[in-house]
């Protein structure tokens, strides 16, 4: 609860932002434009999450061996949608020796290959690199059917993850009615990612933005739920992402399920991933546990916890996997504060801080804050009352506490959500992993979530329960072959992999310049409308290889290889210099390589880089943010 003393501190706070905001705004760039189209505070707000009839009987925490029945009985729908996408788009890719029609015809259903898209985490960065990969896959997008282009892979596609910043991204196009990314990205009125206003200034340049933020996250406190910086957040990232007034407090991620369109099987099904902290801990790492926000249900593969909730009911008391007293909370999942708690990477950063670049008096200032901040211990997404309360006691590290602490899905090193896509009840046969990791000191992936995500799933902790992923060299390797620099298949041989085979085979498309130089700070929160499009267009180049025909043909490749074993179906021929081409063969070089700067691939722009001064005066904002916001409710 706010007690008056900081209360009364709130004006003074609301004017310490404002004032660092015009020291900031005139430091960084005289041309913001004097008008914004998102969306104004002004309606009343939904955001407290309170007490409503039940809607479901006698709703109940369940366990994890199986997929739910409302994912079984929408797959059977998404099934039929996809089938004639994926026929027609994979006629269009014109695989020689392949022919689509033919071979569903003989084969469908139950061979029609899975697929899984991952979108990783990298801030605004990797929002935007994975937008142009998503526009690439997506029919609608303008020429994407033409020659050597991917659009129809998206229709072909029965799930859709995203973690941090690739959580953003999913989060908003579901959240607007699976728009496009055109539509996202229009200039007129229209568009939604108006990202010249930055999280931390709001649209609207006055104190309202401000004060809409405080008010509806101090309603929820008022309500009875702790709240924590993520609330913050999470509705500040609602004003950049969802398109209605004040960033639409009133949108939850269960509502997801039940819009006609998606309910129909219309489009693929978006999963946010997040991890667990255990109590006490400070280093998350690979024994954490993954959890997952599916449009139904939050929970946990892994053998800890080990059970899924019922995600509309979320804030509802639960003891032993049942409701305490047989009453029901609803609105506790906004969307905001779902893609929050995947992107609250405060905790990281925390433990980062000396080894940033900050110097002198702005490390004085961010170091301070940081100490406030640990000690209320508060940095992080608190989901109290805690669903999983006395369930699976043995297992599950937070069956004692009243809440469950989650964190940035990234915190862990796996900044690639393959978490959702690897369950064996799943049966995904290829994964498309967009990675926009920043593990290089130049910005650029080399492996790093690919490893992390093996190393996971070898663990003998038995952590992840038999799952399996291919087998993939060491981030050196990555460098050394330049399989960070242009796509590579991982799990060409479905049998070599961890845990319990076959895996799926991994399309990894890491971030690469090929018509901009896309490797801008994860912590850059500003962007004009030129550079936005300028990343967003690099990462439709990305992913399809400039419009690589002959990378389009291996897409199709890629997507057949599990499903031509499973019938036992020769492969074309056109597919076999495909798999030599594009499949890692197990070589290694585990020499240190030099410092990783690849030059562009197709100069076709004449944008500068981003200077590092931004992205230092971006920091410290993100610190004085949250180092604001936390000194208003301890
Ligand atoms: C399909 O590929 C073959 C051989 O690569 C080529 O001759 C033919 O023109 C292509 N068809 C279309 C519609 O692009
Ligand atoms: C689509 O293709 C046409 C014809 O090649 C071209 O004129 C147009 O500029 C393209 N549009 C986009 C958005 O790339
Ligand atoms: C959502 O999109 C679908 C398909 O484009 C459209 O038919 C429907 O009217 C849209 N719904 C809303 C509420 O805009
Ligand atoms: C945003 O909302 C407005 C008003 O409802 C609508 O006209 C516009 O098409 C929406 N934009 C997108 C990208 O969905
Ligand atoms: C996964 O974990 C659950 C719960 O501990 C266990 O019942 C199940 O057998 C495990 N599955 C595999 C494949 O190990
Ligand atoms: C949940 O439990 C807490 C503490 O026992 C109580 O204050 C709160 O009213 C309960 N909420 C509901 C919806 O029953
Ligand atoms: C699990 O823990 C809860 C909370 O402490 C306790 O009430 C319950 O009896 C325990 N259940 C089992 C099966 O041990
Ligand atoms: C994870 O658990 C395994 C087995 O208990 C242990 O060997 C390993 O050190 C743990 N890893 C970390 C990072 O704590
Ligand atoms: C690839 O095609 C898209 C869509 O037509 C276009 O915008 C883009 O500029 C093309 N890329 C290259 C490198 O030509
Ligand atoms: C494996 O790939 C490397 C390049 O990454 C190549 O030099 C080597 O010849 C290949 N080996 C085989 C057996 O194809
Ligand atoms: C799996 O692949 C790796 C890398 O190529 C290789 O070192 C290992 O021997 C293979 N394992 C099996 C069982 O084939
Ligand atoms: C947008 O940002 C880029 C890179 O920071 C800069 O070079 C360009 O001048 C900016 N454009 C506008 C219209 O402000």
């Amino acid at each position: 609860m706010l007690n008056w003393k900081v209360r009364s501190c709130l004006p003074v706070i609301i004017y310490i932002f404002l004032g660092l905001h015009f020291v900031y705004t005139s430091l960084a760039d005289s041309s913001v434009p004097p008008f914004f189209r998102r969306a104004l505070p002004a309606a009343p707000n939904g955001y407290i999450p309170s007490g409503v009839q039940c809607p479901l009987f006698n709703p109940s925490v369940r366990n994890a061996a199986e997929i739910s029945q409302n994912e079984t009985d929408w797959l059977k729908r998404r099934q039929n949608k996809r089938l004639a996408a994926m026929q027609s788009f994979l006629q269009r890719l014109n695989i020689t020796g392949f022919n689509a029609t033919q071979y569903f015809a003989n084969f469908q259903p139950s061979f029609l290959p899975n697929i899984g898209i991952a979108f990783s985490g990298g801030g605004y960065r990797a929002l935007l690199n994975g937008a142009g990969a998503f526009a690439a896959f997506d029919e609608r997008t303008k020429n994407s059917t033409a020659p050597g282009q991917l659009g129809g892979l998206l229709q072909s596609v029965t799930y859709v993850s995203g973690l941090s910043g690739g959580s953003w991204l999913v989060g908003s196009i579901y959240t607007n009615n699976f728009t496009t990314i055109t539509a996202l990205l229009n200039t007129n009125t229209n568009g939604i990612w108006q990202f010249d206003q930055s999280v931390l200034s709001g649209p609207t340049n006055d104190t309202a933005y401000f004060r809409e933020l405080l008010n509806t996250v101090d309603g929820k406190e008022e309500a009875g739920f702790p709240v924590s910086i993520t609330d913050y957040w999470g509705r500040g990232l609602s004003y950049q992402l969802v398109n209605d007034t004040e960033g639409g407090p009133a949108y939850t991620w269960s509502s997801i399920a039940s819009t006609t369109d998606f309910a129909d099987g219309n489009m693929p099904m978006p999963i946010i991933v997040a991890l667990e902290r255990a109590p006490g801990e400070q280093n998350i790492n690979l024994n954490s546990s993954d959890y997952e926000f599916n449009p139904w249900e939050m929970g946990t593969w892994d053998p800890t916890t080990f059970g899924f909730m019922p995600l509309g009911i979320l804030g509802s008391n639960f003891t032993e996997g049942n409701l305490t007293n047989g009453s029901c909370v609803s609105g506790f999942d906004n969307v905001g504060f779902v893609m929050g708690t995947s992107s609250s990477l405060f905790n990281q950063a925390l433990l980062q801080i000396n080894n940033t670049a900050i110097q002198g008096a702005l490390k004085k200032i961010t170091t301070s804050l940081l100490q406030n901040l640990n000690e209320s211990s508060n940095d992080v997404s608190v989901y109290e009352p805690n669903p999983f309360f006395g369930y699976n006691n043995a297992t599950n590290k937070n069956a004692q506490e009243e809440a469950l602490i989650l964190v940035d899905g990234g915190e862990d090193l796996q900044n690639i959500p393959f978490y959702p896509l690897l369950q064996a009840n799943r049966k995904v046969d290829v994964i498309f992993a967009i990675d926009s990791s920043a593990d290089t000191l130049t910005r650029w992936p080399n492996g790093t979530s690919m490893v992390a995500t093996y190393q996971r799933n070898s663990n003998s902790s038995g952590i992840a329960n038999g799952t399996a992923f291919p087998s993939v060299p060491d981030q050196n390797s990555f460098v050394n072959l330049g399989l960070n620099r242009q796509p590579t298949f991982f799990g060409c041989d479905s049998m070599n992999s961890t845990g319990i085979p076959p895996a799926p085979l991994v399309v990894y498309i890491p971030n690469s310049p090929y018509t901009y130089n896309s490797n801008v700070s994860t912590l850059t929160l500003e962007f004009n409308d030129t550079e936005r499009d300028a990343l967003v267009l690099n990462g439709y180049n990305v992913a399809t290889m400039a419009n690589s025909t002959q990378w389009s043909v291996c897409i199709g490749c890629a997507i057949i290889s599990r499903s031509l074993h499973r019938t036992n179906t020769s492969v074309p021929s056109a597919c076999v210099d495909c798999f030599s081409r594009y499949c890692w063969n197990g070589t290694v070089d585990t020499t240190t390589p030099g410092t990783y700067e690849p030059s562009m691939n197709v100069t076709m722009t004449s944008l500068a880089a981003r200077t590092n001064l931004i992205s230092q005066w971006e920091l410290m904002w993100w610190f004085v943010f949250q180092g604001l916001v936390i000194m208003s409710i301890i």
